[in-house]
Order: structure tokens, then C-alpha cells, then sequence
């Protein structure tokens, strides 16, 4: 698919260990938006639990393939929509964005839209690449700010390890994660 990483356009479902972490994080208030909704597995249990659900797919066949499902009360409140994220706005409103994707190669993209449309909340494993964490869509720390330790870059989705001063690095610093803002990597990802 144009733009995508071949491993991006891909569906697989997650884990229901996965699952399970991004249903804890959603509440009945909350209207979501599930980027890269797949079959909408998920995208219908979080609409047994919220208010609205917005599911944006890019693979037509992935949504066509559940259209004579619909009928639970729950699926009212699901609205499915076939279209390429990087292009859409997201709509007013969004409380909270779910992006299961662990080889997303525009995450930094997606966080920019989502600030602009003033979500509060991210459930992914996009930065990681691993398992899935909520992230404060707020401003993290600056990334000067620290000395040594393990970072994770909420504006473009990048990790790894800050400072080189051996001598500073103790036990808090090999256990906190801190959120940072304007990492080296940013101006790479940022672009995308
Ligand atoms: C790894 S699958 C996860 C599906 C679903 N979130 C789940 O956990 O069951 C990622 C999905 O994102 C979709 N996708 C990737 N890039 C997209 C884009 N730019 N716009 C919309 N969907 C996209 C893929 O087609 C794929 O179905």
C-alpha cells in the first residue's frame, strides 16, 4: 500500500493480554478512535464499553467482511470507516485513540493529529513495540532535562537510553521510563 511498510498494511490480531490492556484503560465517557481497526475485533468490545467508537481501516475486505455482523446494541455505537489515517482529520471530539500497531511508522503523524484535535489519552504498542501503555498526550519533559536513564519520546514514538556518565547511572535510573518531548530522533520522525 502507498506510504505503508509492508509489515504496517499487514492485519494480525494482538493478544487477548493486549486486548485486555486496552479495554482497562477505556471508560463509558470516552469517545475512541481505533486507528488501523483491522476486522474490528476490538473496536467492538470497546463499544460495549464507551460511548462512541470511531474504527478507521484502510483494507476495504477487512470491514466488508463484518458488515452482516452488526445487530448488538453495542454496534450502534461502533461507526466504521474505510479510509487511510495519515489522510483524515480526526474528528472533534476524540477522548482517547487506540493505534495497535507495532511496526507503525507514523506514530509522530498520528500524536500531531491527535494533539490538534485535543485527545488526552493514546493506548498503543507503537512505541515500544511491545506490550501496550497509555500515553498522556500532554507535553512530556523536555529531552535536555535529563541526565541518565531510559526515555520514551511521546511527540515521535522514539526510545532508548539517555546520558553517557556511567558514574550517574543507579537504580532509579535503570527502573523509570521518563516522557520526554524533542528527543534527537525527533526531527527524523517528526517528518514522517
Ligand atoms: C496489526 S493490525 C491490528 C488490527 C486491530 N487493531 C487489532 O488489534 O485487531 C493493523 C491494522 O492497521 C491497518 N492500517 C495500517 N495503516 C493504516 C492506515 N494508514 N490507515 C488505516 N488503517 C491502517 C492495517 O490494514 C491493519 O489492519
Amino acid at each position: 500500500m502507498n506510504g505503508l511498510d509492508s509489515w504496517e498494511a499487514r492485519w494480525a490480531p494482538y493478544s487477548e493480554a493486549d486486548y485486555a490492556a486496552v479495554l482497562a484503560a477505556i471508560r463509558p465517557d470516552d469517545v475512541v478512535l481505533d486507528i488501523g481497526a483491522g476486522d474490528l475485533r476490538l473496536a467492538r468490545r470497546m463499544a460495549q464499553i464507551a460511548r462512541q467508537v470511531i474504527a478507521w481501516e484502510i483494507r476495504p475486505e477487512l470491514l466488508a467482511a463484518q458488515r452482516g455482523e452488526r445487530g448488538a446494541e453495542s454496534d450502534q455505537r461502533l461507526r466504521p470507516v474505510c479510509t487511510d489515517a495519515r489522510n483524515e482529520p480526526v474528528p472533534p471530539g476524540v477522548t482517547v485513540a487506540v493505534l495497535l500497531m507495532r511496526h507503525c511508522t507514523h506514530y509522530a503523524l498520528y500524536v500531531a493529529k491527535l494533539r490538534t484535535a485535543g485527545c488526552q489519552r493514546l493506548v498503543t504498542n507503537a512505541r515500544w513495540g511491545m506490550g501496550v501503555e497509555v500515553i498522556d498526550l500532554g507535553l512530556g519533559l523536555p529531552f535536555d532535562s535529563i541526565d541518565v536513564g531510559w526515555y520514551a519520546c511521546r511527540r515521535c514514538g522514539a526510545v532508548g537510553w539517555a546520558g553517557e556518565d556511567a558514574a550517574a547511572v543507579n537504580a532509579a535510573a535503570l527502573e523509570n521510563i521518563t516522557d520526554v518531548e524533542g528527543c534527537p530522533a525527533c526531527s527524523v520522525n517528526g517528518e514522517r
